[in-house]
């Protein structure tokens, strides 16, 4: 069985010396936690330059679905070098993104025809969603959720309300948003239980909300996770997608899913609204739509892309070398990963289930497919979040070859390739056991 291998300490003197140019010369509003420089990957594993070997359960924050440097993406890539680097899909045609347009439009969960627009990263996948919305209902509010991340662009951080540090500094953003709160059951917002609630966290728009403040005629659109990324990984419960639809439609306010995350075959299915009851009018992709190389798209039912010529356009997106490698990617998902991502989810689940029995300080276990949050509490009781804990365990698996990630508050984010193996699940549970355990040496 593949171990990681620590062989120097941690940074070792090269990555050091990296790591003071960085120092130097990089913006400093990025939020490294430990000090991993990636010099070479394969799979789940990176090497760094003095010779360490890691594990990898972030892969890349949720971008390399197929694993680091998958041999097939990298052949794509290769051959695509080769014969067409750029021409600008706005104002040109070219063979991968035409076809790439026409795969993924084949995956809209209907009714009707969809119609992808392209950019290159998940805000502008949100942002062309924000501007198709306004430009298709001629309506000036929207809805998103408190916990919610959509990206970073002047539009996407208006939607996003995850951390105030996103934000500060930044003001006025874009009028017209109000946030409500999102279905998480473990910290239900109206302090309810599940299934007794019944969905009044959604029922509350339309009891309070609309009653209110908003007038629904004047809302052109849900923007929702279907699963909450960067809030905590949340899983809201089977009919809050569905209720929230079902109003969504009745005023005709357009349903719209921001899957950057949670899509891509991550859950288990290739958008993670597939779980749910609802059928979204427009659905913004990116992360591991092409194994790491750059690319959102804005997926839209073509009766709401309406738009004109030159309403909105992007001189990279949808590039030639993405698109190749992301239509590589999705055969590889509907070839294999997608299940393999259903039973590795499971055999995680399970094992993290199995964790929380023995430690007290794991309040919550949740996910679907490899989208799996671990949320740590001081207490089960209080449900006291423990921050500190969770940042602790992580700095703990870095040192022994593991690398984690964090969202939300006091949650663990596990997000592995969807490559990843019925061993390499065994090694992170041994290794996560561990990090555990020595917190509380
Ligand atoms: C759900 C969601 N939407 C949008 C974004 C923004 O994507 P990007 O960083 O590619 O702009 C992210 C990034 O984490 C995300 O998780």
């Amino acid at each position: 069985m593949q171990y990681p291998q620590i062989k120097t300490t941690l940074p070792g003197p090269r990555v050091q010396e990296l790591i003071d140019v960085d120092r130097q010369f990089v913006s400093p509003s990025y939020t490294r936690i430990y000090p991993l420089v990636a010099e070479s990957a394969q799979g789940l594993w990176i090497h760094d330059p003095d010779g360490n070997i890691f594990l990898d359960f972030t892969s890349g924050i949720a971008v390399c679905g197929t694993g680091h440097c998958h041999p097939e993406v990298v052949a794509a890539i290769k051959k695509q070098a080769d014969r067409l680097l750029h021409m600008s899909g706005t104002d040109f045609y070219y063979t991968p993104q035409i076809l790439l347009a026409q795969k993924l439009a084949s995956l809209g969960p209907g009714p009707g025809a969809y119609k992808v627009y392209f950019g290159n990263s998940g805000a502008e996948a949100v942002e062309a969603a924000f501007k198709l919305a306004r430009w298709h209902t001629r309506r000036e509010l929207n809805l998103a959720f408190f916990g919610a991340f959509h990206g970073r662009t002047m539009g996407a951080l208006s939607l996003t309300a995850s951390k105030a540090i996103q934000k500060k500094h930044y003001n006025p953003l874009v009028p017209g948003i109000t946030h409500i709160p999102y279905g998480y059951c473990y910290r239900c917002p109206y302090h309810l239980c599940y299934p007794d609630c019944e969905i009044a966290c959604v029922h509350w728009l339309e009891e309070t909300l609309f009653r209110t403040t908003v007038p629904p005629e004047e809302v052109a659109a849900i923007f929702v996770e279907p699963i909450q990324g960067e809030g905590g990984y949340i899983v809201p419960p089977p009919e809050f997608h569905r209720e929230l639809y079902k109003t969504a439609q009745k005023y005709g306010i357009l349903y719209v899913v921001d899957e950057v995350q949670s899509g891509m075959g991550r859950t288990g299915k290739m958008f993670a609204i597939e779980h749910f009851e609802a059928r979204p009018e427009i659905i913004a992709l990116a992360k591991g739509i092409a194994s790491g190389l750059p690319l959102g798209a804005m997926v839209a039912r073509a009766d709401i892309m309406d738009w004109e010529a030159g309403s909105h356009a992007s001189t990279f997106g949808g590039n030639p070398i993405s698109c190749q490698a992301a239509l590589t990617t999705i055969h590889l998902l509907e070839k294999e990963l997608m299940a393999n991502a259903t039973v590795r989810g499971e055999q995680l689940m399970s094992g993290l289930r199995e964790l929380q029995q023995s430690f007290e300080c794991i309040g919550d276990v949740r996910g679907l497919g490899l989208m799996i949050g671990v949320e740590l509490v001081k207490d089960r009781e209080t449900k006291e979040r423990a921050g500190d804990w969770r940042d602790q365990v992580i700095q703990q698996a870095f040192r022994k070859g593991l690398l984690l990630l964090g969202c939300g508050q006091n949650t663990l984010r596990i997000c592995p390739a969807l490559t990843v193996t019925s061993q390499e699940v065994d090694v992170f549970l041994s290794i996560f056991e561990e990090s555990l355990r020595e917190l509380f040496k």
